[in-house]
């Protein structure tokens, strides 16, 4: 808020991403409100609030049409308005094409290693281009002048940048592109890859969590665009347009506001075991996400597997808590994801559980943030195991719900977050030795230890909060924004 008075004055912020931040559900008669299990929501949601802005995104929940004014608007969070909502609506037909078909069958597994083929069809990629025109339309409508900072969110909206770009010719566009970028061998697999670099080359700024990503966009540019690319400054120009190339690795909002209404640390743990069914001594392994397979849930599982199998005087002492908030649930990937879990964890229990001991317990249902919050308290260990990941924001949020200084992050070397959260155990999710390894050292790991490691990690993500993550932007297109008008009086 401080950057947007200083910088950039009378500055009208507008957020655009595909997931809405609070969904309206209908429940009987009732009307619930469900914060969605997404980590572009969590970190966007305080930014919006600090700066008042309007966010747009699709209205997917059963009530959502009930709750918006004439406008399609509503004020948020319901308990403390503090920026306005803005829904969009989609027919099946649009969703369908959009965001299960190109979005989530075609750019999601494309920009993941995960080894998922991703589909590309012509009627997604319609879809796809329409949806971003109609939210190219609400963003105009919602405007209030010329001159609007618009915050883009992620792969859902591609062509987003050039569109508002031709509209409002001197927008501040920030286009944020939460998952990885692939290298240009892989992206030259998608049928309209030069489209999709033509439409996020209408942005003023384009971001990444790290700038192995930066460079891999910056290479894809260079293989199939004709445009000047000035590597020392990131930036390209193309089409009489300069776009900034910058990672700003995003993380959660510091200390997290609910930190202060949660039960301590004791009193989560004796909780989430009684509610789980483990004993009270039991050591507990937790993972938290959407059920997805770019997290590597089987790994974690695999994992386990070794480590009961390899060292036996382990059954019965330690458990495993896999929470996977049901995502995408009728793409036939995430399906077979689940009857894989499924079966997996019933093996493991069937091989390792005794009487009274059931080592792998997994839950397939929404958690709110305040539930998921005393599960990582509650945790000895939390496992982040990603195939391939932006960021993951789970690993920031264990650690800043651990004020207590305890508890070992098994963190991924493919998720962004290991290029900041050095002293977490980092694994190849890939490599099961070395899995179960970490896995047992994070268990017999000494108090003190577990504390130095944690009191780094989080002086780390206090200092790189989300509020340094979307100031840096902020700031650098307030750079931007005076140099244009140095450039127009010259
Ligand atoms: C990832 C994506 C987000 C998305 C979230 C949840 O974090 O980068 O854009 O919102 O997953 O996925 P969903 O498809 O349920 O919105």
């Amino acid at each position: 808020r401080h950057i947007l008075a200083k910088e950039l004055p009378d500055a009208q912020v507008i957020v655009v991403s595909n997931r809405e931040p609070y969904i309206h559900n209908r429940n009987g008669d009732e009307i619930q409100l469900v914060v969605p299990a997404s980590g572009l929501v969590s970190a966007l949601e305080p930014i919006t609030r600090a700066c008042a802005g309007t966010w747009i995104a699709y209205g997917g929940g059963s009530a959502d049409p009930l709750v918006v004014d004439e406008n399609d608007r509503v004020e948020v969070p319901p308990e403390n308005p503090s920026y306005t909502l803005r829904r969009v609506w989609l027919s099946e037909e649009e969703l369908q094409g959009y965001y299960l078909g190109f979005a989530n069958e075609g750019l999601w597994p494309l920009c993941h290693i995960a080894f998922t083929r991703p589909i590309f069809r012509a009627s997604d990629w319609e879809a796809y281009e329409a949806v971003n025109r109609k939210f190219a339309d609400t963003v105009v409508a919602e405007a209030r002048n010329e001159r609007p900072i618009v915050l883009v969110q992620d792969y859902h909206f591609a062509l987003l940048p050039r569109m508002i770009r031709e509209r409002l010719p001197e927008a501040i566009i920030i286009t944020f592109w939460h998952i990885p970028w692939p290298n240009s061998e892989v992206f030259s697999i998608c049928p309209w890859r030069e489209k999709i670099l033509e439409g996020l080359l209408g942005s003023s700024i384009v971001g990444f969590h790290t700038q192995f990503h930066c460079n891999n966009f910056i290479d894809s540019v260079d293989r199939f665009l004709e445009s000047r690319i000035e590597r020392e400054d990131s930036a390209i120009s193309y089409g009489g347009q300069i776009s900034l190339v910058h990672a700003y690795p995003i993380s959660i909002e510091w200390e997290p506001p609910r930190l202060s209404k949660l039960p301590a640390v004791a009193e989560c743990r004796r909780l989430i075991r009684d509610k789980f069914g483990f004993a009270e001594n039991v050591r507990l392994c937790v993972g938290v996400e959407r059920l997805d397979y770019t997290k590597g849930i089987l790994d974690r599982l695999n994992a386990l597997d070794e480590l009961l199998t390899l060292h036996p005087e382990w059954i019965g002492k330690v458990a495993f808590l896999q929470v996977a908030a049901p995502s995408r649930g009728t793409l036939p990937a995430y399906q077979q994801l689940y009857e894989e879990c499924l079966r997996h964890a019933e093996d493991i229990n069937q091989r390792h559980g005794r009487e009274g001991y059931t080592p792998v317990v997994l839950v397939t249902e929404h958690h709110s943030q305040a539930q998921v919050y005393e599960i990582y308290r509650a945790a000895d260990v939390c496992m982040v195991t990603s195939l391939h990941d932006g960021m993951n924001l789970v690993a920031k949020e264990f650690v800043a719900a651990r004020e207590d200084e305890q508890g070992v992050l098994l963190l991924s070397m493919f998720a962004g977050a290991s290029k900041e959260l050095l002293e977490a155990l980092i694994v190849n999710p890939y490599d099961a030795a070395m899995m179960g390894d970490a896995l047992l050292q994070a268990l017999t790991m000494s108090p003190e230890e577990q504390s130095q490691r944690m009191r780094r990690m989080r002086e780390v993500v206090r200092e790189n909060n989300v509020y340094r993550w979307a100031g840096s932007m902020l700031f650098d297109a307030a750079r931007l924004r005076k140099r244009d008008a140095v450039d127009r009086a010259v």
